[in-house]
């Protein structure tokens, strides 16, 4: 049976074209996406755009331009982007999708229905009035923590004001006066991340941001506004009527969605009004779900109005996000688990943060102001998607910052791919068509050991006797590169459940070295003399090297292809493999990535230079 795994990536915003941190997280997503393909799981991976908001209204305006048709012609970038960058999602989230507003709107209005029995109020959601000290010219309203040493607003605000605002706001924190929502979110929350820890299955990972998250919400204090006016915010989503007229939706309640709403088959009215629990799956028995009035008093759940959910929801979720360390606190780690759970998902049906760190240049943030910007796009144009991808994945590690250089890039291409894998490839089918042109000898270790016998004529240990390249003692020999690949395997995987793709990448470069050191060592020109000779020990082990390399870089070409699909599809091409799958990527499972997959009497295909390296200097 085939496990779901539901991978998103935050939503990038349609102010500006894509840069190396945004193809960095679509990569990584991507990358795992992939890995969990290879294991044969039921992926789906959902990426996008963020499209509403002040800053890409103003952009339009300046421009000349509808709000609409900038979004547009930068959505168009990021999708040829992600196309140029073999990023294969499974679903596409775009804000301003008419099926999101409706999602959006339909859980704005669960909310707002979700009364108070006491009150006749919302429990989650209520309308304030905020007074307060406004910039003009960053529409926004100023705390004190934005006063200058002299107590003044500087000129970096423009004109200040005061104003008064009427908005919504999202409850966060138990309100002292009322008791709403009924149970305290903020406790709810740090009870969680506690648990989750607790059971082995992190909130967070890599988990050493979950102190960083229990921090800030231990800090937490007030709720967390969720409107803006339309006169000042028009690019957004209107809130339903029933809010009174002349809100649009503000920055979270409007981006977190999308996770929900681009789920294949989401039907944003579920549960609109009936009874009964969410998430089910059609066998499940309406005990298993927690009933209103019905609730313990931990972990309460009362918000669970809503009717189940068409299975393939059920099915999927949830999901791991990918996203950026900037928006762990508080939106990805506050927020969200928090409307999630006001929506009437239990803590069972609570997603995974996986959260990067940040590609920095020279030790500085990457900014338009600095000038340093990467574009991704010319970097695939100068170098290729693979050579790209692969810096992207090995020159950082899962959750860490890095510099990004377009020197290493080009380095580690030469030193890993070029140099290490690309001339492994190609000297090894080169020699295999000049030795064995016919086909290939399956290696079986049998033949090459020999059970000694100890002083007294019984057997002893099982001794390897293939001394005619083993004198050295160290020497590669081709059991050891079995023992190689079988452990590269276990890392591998090891790698890529705790998404490390850096380590992931290491385990076939590893094995690509150990292979190359056979080749030094073993000498497979002088096997091939000897051989002529008639010499039937060197003939043996030039069968035995020449199908250890084949049989290892078929295990190799599993192995990197979550980050180099195309190089992989290369390698099997060249082998002469699977060649009724060519260029699909079900050609690539990790059950096969066993020793011994090549059959005896194997007829590999013709060497072309798969790394060719580059000599371009970095500019
Ligand atoms: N639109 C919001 C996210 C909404 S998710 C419901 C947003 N967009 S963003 O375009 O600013 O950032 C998108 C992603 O790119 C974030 O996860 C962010 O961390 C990531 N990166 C932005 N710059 C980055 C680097 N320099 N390096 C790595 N990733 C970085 O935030």
């Amino acid at each position: 049976m085939s496990q779901p795994f539901f991978i998103t990536t935050a939503i990038d915003y349609t102010n500006g074209a894509p840069h190396i941190g945004h193809a960095y997280e679509k990569v990584l997503a991507d990358v795992l996406a992939r890995y969990h393909r290879l294991k044969g799981d039921d992926v789906f991976y959902l990426t996008g755009v963020d499209q509403h908001g002040q800053k890409v209204q103003q952009s339009a305006e300046k421009q000349g331009v509808a709000p609409q048709q900038f979004v547009d012609e930068i959505t168009a970038k990021f999708r040829a982007l992600w196309a140029k960058l073999d990023v294969r999602y499974d679903g596409w989230a775009a804000t301003t999708d008419p099926l999101h507003q409706e999602c959006v709107r339909a859980n704005l209005q669960k909310l707002w229905d979700d009364k108070d029995p006491a009150t006749g109020t919302s429990r989650w959601i209520y309308k304030k009035t905020q007074r307060g000290f406004y910039s003009v010219r960053q529409e926004q309203f100023l705390t004190e923590k934005e006063r200058g040493p002299d107590g003044a607003f500087g000129p970096e605000w423009g004109q200040v004001e005061e104003r008064e605002e009427e908005n919504f706001y999202f409850r966060l924190t138990q309100d002292p006066a009322t008791g709403l929502p009924g149970f305290d979110p903020k406790q709810w929350l740090l009870d969680f991340i506690a648990k989750r820890s607790a059971d082995g299955n992190p909130f967070v990972v890599p988990d050493f941001r979950v102190a960083e998250l229990r921090h800030a919400v231990e800090k937490l204090e007030g709720d967390l506004c969720i409107s803006r006016p339309a006169s000042r915010l028009k690019w957004g989503i209107p809130f339903p009527e029933s809010f009174g007229a002349g809100f649009v939706t503000f920055v979270w309640f409007d981006a977190l969605v999308n996770y929900i709403t681009f789920v294949p088959g989401h039907d944003p009215h579920w549960g609109a009004k009936e009874e009964g629990g969410r998430m089910k799956d059609e066998g499940q028995s309406e005990a298993d779900s927690p009933q209103p009035g019905n609730e313990s008093a931990e972990g309460a759940n009362p918000a669970s109005s809503f009717i189940p959910h068409p299975s393939s929801f059920a099915s999927l979720w949830p999901p791991l996000h990918v996203i950026g360390k900037d928006i762990m606190i508080p939106a990805h780690g506050v927020y969200w688990p928090v409307m999630l759970k006001a929506l009437g998902f239990t803590d069972d049906e609570m997603p995974t943060l996986l959260v990067h760190g940040w590609w920095n240049i020279s030790g500085e943030k990457m900014s338009k102001s600095l000038g340093n910007v990467i574009d991704p796009d010319a970097l695939a144009d100068k170098y290729g998607a693979e050579a790209l991808r692969y810096y992207l994945m090995s020159d950082i590690a899962t959750g860490k910052d890095a510099d990004f250089s377009e020197e290493r890039l080009v380095q580690q291409y030469n030193s890993a791919l070029a140099n290490s894998l690309g001339n492994l490839l190609n000297r090894s089918l080169n020699m295999a068509a000049k030795y064995r042109p016919d086909s290939l000898r399956q290696f079986e270790f049998k033949t090459l050991v020999a059970t000694h016998t100890n002083q007294s004529g019984e057997a002893d240990d099982v001794v390897d006797h293939r001394d005619e390249f083993d004198s050295a003692k160290g020497r590669v020999m081709p059991w050891k590169v079995k023992h190689k690949a079988e452990a590269a395997v276990g890392d591998f995987t090891e790698a890529f459940d705790r998404a490390e793709a850096n380590a992931g990448l290491f385990a076939s470069y590893e094995l690509a070295q150990r292979c190359n050191e056979l080749v030094g060592q073993a000498e497979p020109w002088v096997l091939a003399k000897k051989e002529k000779e008639g010499d039937e020990s060197a003939k043996e082990n030039l069968d035995a090297v020449l199908y250890t390399l084949a049989e290892s870089l078929r295990i190799i070409a599993i192995l990197i292809s979550p980050v180099l699909p195309k190089a992989a599809q290369g390698i099997f091409d060249q082998l002469n493999w699977k060649m009724d799958e060519q260029g699909q990527e079900t050609r690539f499972r990790l059950a096969d990535a066993q020793w011994g997959g090549l059959p005896d009497g194997h007829q590999l295909g013709q060497p072309t230079p798969l790394f060719p390296r580059i000599e371009t200097p970095a500019a």
